[in-house]
């Protein structure tokens, strides 16, 4: 299992069990639960965030972030509006918090897919890998 397909395929499967796990406060509530508490500096820049729209857009977002692997011309251009978003101009999220990011979400799927493992953490690494690589080198 080494090619970005199976991760995508795996990345995919496992996201959906995430999704539909009707545990509260939800799977993506609850990754925000936890990167928020992560970091006061994290906390600061949500201060006056919707989480209700947050949410929705995440969602689609994650996916985006999948095909952009593939180098889709719809995700990238999603990919792009995403990192001169967060950049330094707009909303300064600098590049180490990607890593907070990326470990609050993995925590989240840990505690959402009932059959999480390392293969899966490897798929998430790997399909997220790529957009978090590339919105670092944007900002
Ligand atoms: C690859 C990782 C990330 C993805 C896929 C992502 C995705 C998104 C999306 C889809 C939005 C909404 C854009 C819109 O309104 O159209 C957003 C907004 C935002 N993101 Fe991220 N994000 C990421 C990393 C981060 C990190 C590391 C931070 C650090 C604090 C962050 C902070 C924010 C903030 C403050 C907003 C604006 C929220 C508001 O409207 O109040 N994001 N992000």
């Amino acid at each position: 299992m080494d090619n970005i397909e199976q991760h995508a395929e795996q990345f995919n499967d496992s996201y959906e069990r995430c999704i539909e796990n009707p545990k509260p406060p939800g799977f993506l509530h609850r990754f925000y639960e936890i990167f928020l508490s992560s970091s006061e500096e994290v906390a600061a820049k949500f201060k006056n965030t919707d989480f209700e729209r947050q949410t929705r857009v995440l969602k689609a977002s994650l996916y985006y972030m999948m095909l952009s692997c593939n180098g889709s011309p719809a995700a990238m251009a999603h990919l792009q509006r995403l990192a001169r978003l967060h950049s330094r101009k707009q909303l300064d999220i600098r590049p180490e918090l990607y890593d907070l990011w990326l470990t609050s979400l993995l925590q989240t799927v840990r505690e959402y897919d009932p059959r999480f493992g390392q293969q899966t953490e490897v798929a998430w690494r790997h399909v997220l890998g790529y957009g978090i690589a590339f919105m670092k080198s944007r900002y």
